[in-house]
């Protein structure tokens, strides 16, 4: 973190890698996001290496906090469903600070980034109680806040109901292959909700992800009990939360 309380934050996602830096007294971005194409195939080197190329852009001298769409515990990448599989086992943290010129670098799961930075600046800051967020996209990634604290790595869009994976049934990436209406793809979302509020309890939860832009076209269709919010920060949150995770918020 920079003196003026400025971090900077780099979201790994399937098509882009977009980084800014953000104002962590605000959870704004200082300036605008950078992106770079993800790189095909997405390979550790090579995404490593569009990294650099955007600390690089954006002329950031400091320590760097990324995202991963992936279990990462201590650093190390644990699983890959929706990309690429060379990242098991991959040291995510040595392969990017080694690119960035051996700067002290943090690395998280994207939907727990995503999670942490709603739940401090956004859409659930003022829900006092267990926060599940639920990013809808190519899969479904997880985030499980209480009172600020994060449960890393909960992988609930892998959570198999009635024989099928939760993402398999209900990721944004499923209306468009099937062509489903909102309708239809609601009632898959409500039963994966029914589903985790029966077993989480959560006193809400907020939906991420690119489709959670058009919530009010589907929120209301939903049918589970738990209030369902439309994600604040929107295409910034996991740049802010892998900002956030610098100063100590997380180390999973
Ligand atoms: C991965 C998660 C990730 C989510 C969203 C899932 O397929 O297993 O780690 O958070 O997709 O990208």
């Amino acid at each position: 973190m920079s003196a003026r309380g400025h971090a900077f934050g780099i979201d790994i996602g399937g098509s882009g890698v977009k980084g800014a830096t953000v104002d962590l007294a605000t959870g704004e971005l200082v300036h605008d996001r950078i992106k770079i194409a993800t790189p095909h195939p997405a390979t550790p080197f090579a995404v490593a290496e569009a990294v650099a190329e955007l600390v690089d852009k954006a002329k950031w001298t400091g320590p760097v906090g990324l995202t991963l769409p992936a279990v990462v515990i201590g650093g190390v990448a644990r699983t890959a469903a929706n990309i690429d599989k060379s990242w098991i086992g991959t040291d995510a943290r040595a392969l990017f600070s080694a690119a960035l010129g051996g700067r002290p670098v943090t690395v998280l799961n994207d939907a727990d980034a995503a999670g942490m930075a709603e739940d401090h600046y956004g859409a659930a800051r003022n829900f006092a109680g267990l926060v599940m967020l639920l990013t809808f996209g190519t899969g479904i990634g997880s985030a499980l806040l209480y009172h600020g604290t994060l449960v890393p790595n909960t992988e609930l869009g892998h959570l198999e109901i009635q024989g099928m994976e939760s993402e398999h049934r209900a990721a944004a990436s499923i209306k468009e292959r099937d062509g489903l209406s909102y309708e239809q793809w609601a009632a898959q979302v409500s039963l994966v909700l029914t589903t985790l509020e029966n077993l989480f309890f959560p006193v809400v939860f907020v939906a991420g992800g690119g489709i959670s832009r058009d919530s009010e076209k589907w929120i209301p269709l939903l049918t589970n009990r738990t209030p369902v919010i439309p994600a604040r920060l929107r295409n910034t949150a996991g740049i802010v939360g892998a900002a956030m995770a610098i100063t100590g918020g997380i180390a999973p």
